[in-house]
């Protein structure tokens, strides 16, 4: 069974320590966060999921937090210029990155470009992991997650070595408050309406690697490995 810690890191096809900006685009439930943490470990360049930079918000009950929560309780958007704001700090120092959950509207792409131009780091490219929405409620009504590291397991798909508890560091598993029945049905709509269009904005700059998100987590990470190869810089 898959686990981030035991993943198996093919004769490296990808350089450790590369310079590559990604984007992990994909319905709730898709994989998102599955597959940048494992492309995380193996290029050794920072996860920054706006997800979870946002309930650490709402847990530490900081301004943006507070702003946030019923949004995200719901499973709708949180306003663009909060989410862009939290994305600009997170990212100022770096120059690697992979961020996963954003953008998720036309307007913070648009200004991801500007930002990212104004730093001369433009995207390599953008991971679309499609899949139909079907199998997707069963994926994150079993979803576990980390309170301490955000390591993401699964029931059935990928559980922890011990129950409840996380493979990585030891930490507590808990469920998603936004996991909820009515949460995700309003979660599958905002994406359709607000996020699947950056599908064609990307793939109009030709940098979208689209990925068949119904394989095994083992086989999707090697897949995105094979691909973002392509588009790494030498
Ligand atoms: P966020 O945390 O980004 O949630 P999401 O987009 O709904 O995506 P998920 O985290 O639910 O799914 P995922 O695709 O990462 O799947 P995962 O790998 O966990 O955002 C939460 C909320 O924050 C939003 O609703 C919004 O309110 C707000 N927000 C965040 N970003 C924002 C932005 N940019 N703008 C405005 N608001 C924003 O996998 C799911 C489960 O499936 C796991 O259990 C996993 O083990 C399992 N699994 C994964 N892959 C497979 C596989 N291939 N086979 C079987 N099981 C699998």
């Amino acid at each position: 069974m898959f686990s981030i810690q035991k993943i198996f890191i093919s004769p490296t096809i990808l350089t450790n320590g590369v310079i590559m900006r990604i984007v992990f685009l994909g319905p709730p439930g898709s994989g998102k966060g599955t597959q940048a943490q494992v492309l995380s470990q193996k290029l050794h360049i920072p996860q920054i999921s706006t997800g979870d930079l946002l309930r650490e918000g709402v847990d530490q009950n900081t301004a943006i937090g507070q702003k946030a929560k019923e949004y995200m309780e719901k499973g709708g958007l949180v306003p663009d210029s909060i989410v862009i704001e939290l994305v600009r700090e997170r990212i100022k120092d770096e120059n690697s990155f992979i961020l996963d959950g954003f953008p998720r509207t036309i307007t913070q792409a648009q200004q991801l470009n500007r930002l990212l131009s104004r730093m001369n780091m433009p995207l390599d490219c953008v991971i679309n992991i499609d899949i139909p929405l079907e199998p997707l409620i069963e994926r994150l009504s079993g979803r576990l997650t980390c309170k301490s590291c955000n390591a993401i397991y699964h029931k059935t798909y990928n559980p922890p070595q011990k129950e409840g508890i996380c493979d990585v560091c030891g930490g507590e598993l808990y469920q998603r408050s936004d996991d909820t029945e009515a949460a995700i049905t309003h979660r599958f709509e905002t994406y359709k309406a607000q996020t699947e269009p950056l599908i064609s904005f990307y793939s109009s700059k030709n940098i979208l690697i689209t990925i068949d998100g119904t394989q095994s987590i083992d086989d999707i990470a090697q897949k995105i490995e094979q691909e973002v190869t392509q588009y790494q810089r030498s």
